[in-house]
């Protein structure tokens, strides 16, 4: 057994009106009652969910609410958007950054991912940092080169305190959305890759205590075999979280793993 956190979180992105992510969420919370072990399940709907999904939490279930994304200051003239303080003060505890998705479609560099993740470990939030390489990159072969430049450009100038707070989410771009799901191996050998980088700058104890999770087409069929390799320590599921049973399924793999 290691001593790493095993999670599994749900990334909704822009889906679900207020109403059906409530049924969504009251299902979710539902099953886990029935059936509860040891990772802890993270939902992070739209914004406008997280209070009332915050509140709809039960202390024993190791349930908690996060969002996919916050601006970097803690607050000001900035039109349209929503600062780590604030989602702290509905119920947030974890915030994605960095999603290939905001990286495309709204142009974000790792200057500005580094400065989020800085504002989000200052307000005691947990971020989770996604990185992944494109199907060209692979192609070439270049990934793993890849995937170490993106975390050393927003992570490495974090301390070893600060980077002990951060959950590392591999999302190849060529697995997300498109229903081709990484080989187990092939996912495995980059989580290694990366606690490897993480050791080789802050060492091995702290790269050993790192959750790296996995994204991309994650659904209930493959997320077995996903769990059973060594440093996959959970998922970040993005369509199969959308279907509550789906995603019970996939918190059940998890929490029946070997590698536990
Ligand atoms: P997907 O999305 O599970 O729909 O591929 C994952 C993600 O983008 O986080």
């Amino acid at each position: 057994m290691n001593e790493r956190k095993k999670l599994v979180v749900a990334n909704w992105k822009m889906n679900k009106v207020y109403v059906e992510g409530l049924i969504l969420a009251n299902t979710i919370i539902a099953g886990l009652e029935k059936n509860q072990g040891a990772a802890e399940v993270v939902i992070c709907p739209p914004f406008i969910h997280i209070q009332t999904i915050y509140n709809m939490l039960k202390e024993h279930l190791k349930l908690h609410v996060g969002a996919q994304n916050c601006h970097y200051n803690y607050q000001g003239a900035y039109t349209g958007e929503v600062s780590a303080a604030m989602l702290k003060s509905v119920g947030a505890e974890y915030i994605i950054l960095g999603h290939s998705e905001r990286r495309t479609y709204n142009n974000e560099t790792p200057e500005i991912i580094s400065k989020k993740i800085k504002n989000v470990i200052s307000e005691s939030l947990t971020p989770i940092f996604c990185c992944g390489e494109d199907f060209q990159i692979r192609e070439k072969k270049e990934h793993f080169k890849f995937v170490k430049s993106q975390i050393e450009e927003s992570l490495f100038d974090l301390s070893a305190e600060s980077f002990s707070k951060i959950i590392i989410a591999y999302e190849p771009v060529w697995a997300i959305g498109t229903g081709i799901v990484a080989e187990p191996e092939q996912a495995q050998e980059m989580h290694l890759s990366i606690r490897d980088f993480i050791a080789s700058k802050y060492g091995n104890d702290l790269a050993d205590v790192i959750p790296i999770i996995y994204g991309g087409s994650c659904n209930a069929s493959n997320s077995k075999m996903l769990f059973n390799q060594k440093d996959i320590d959970g998922a970040l599921v993005g369509s199969a979280s959308l279907k509550a049973e789906e995603f019970l399924e996939i918190v059940k793999n998890r929490n029946n793993s070997p590698n536990n």
